[in-house]
């Protein structure tokens, strides 16, 4: 009995992101609906840290203003605080999707001159919520 709860236990460890609660996990669903392949977190920490030449020769990385870990407090051009992206320390975070829509038009087009794909948002939201 015992093992067996530790087992359950230890596999709700590694299936579950860290905090995401039920809203969370409806916005991630949202996206991998509509994304080609399973999120990925690797995929995702890749664009959040990837440095690119598409956008605004100021903003090349979503770390411009994010700051280079998913717990720093960030900063927007205007010098006002962006409280940290991951959703350990913010964990309103990922929860309105208008709010979450609004943001990744914007950014991504600052950084990457582009929008971003349902594919890219899967693996930033599910990088942004284990982290
Ligand atoms: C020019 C500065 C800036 C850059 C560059 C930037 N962001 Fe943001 N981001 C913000 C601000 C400001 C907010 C809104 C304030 C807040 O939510 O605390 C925000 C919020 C967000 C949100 C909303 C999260 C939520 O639900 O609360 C997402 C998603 C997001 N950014 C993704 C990205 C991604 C992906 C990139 C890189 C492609 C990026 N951001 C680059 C400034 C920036």
């Amino acid at each position: 009995m015992r093992t067996s709860l530790f087992a359950f236990a230890a596999l709700m460890a590694v299936t579950a992101p860290a905090m995401a609660g039920p809203a969370q996990d409806k916005m991630l669903a949202h996206f991998q609906a509509q994304a080609q392949s399973p999120a990925s977190t690797a995929r995702g920490q890749s664009l959040f840290e990837g440095r690119f030449t598409g956008g605004k020769p100021e903003t090349p990385s979503c770390t411009s203003c994010h700051t280079a870990s998913p717990a720093g407090i960030g900063k927007t051009r205007a010098g006002k605080e962006i409280a940290p992206m991951a959703l350990s320390k913010s964990p309103e975070r990922y929860s309105d999707l208008k709010k979450v829509e609004k943001w990744f038009r914007r950014n991504c087009k600052s950084v990457l001159g582009r929008a971003c794909s349902a594919q890219e948002k899967t693996d930033f939201i599910a990088f942004m919520i284990s982290q």
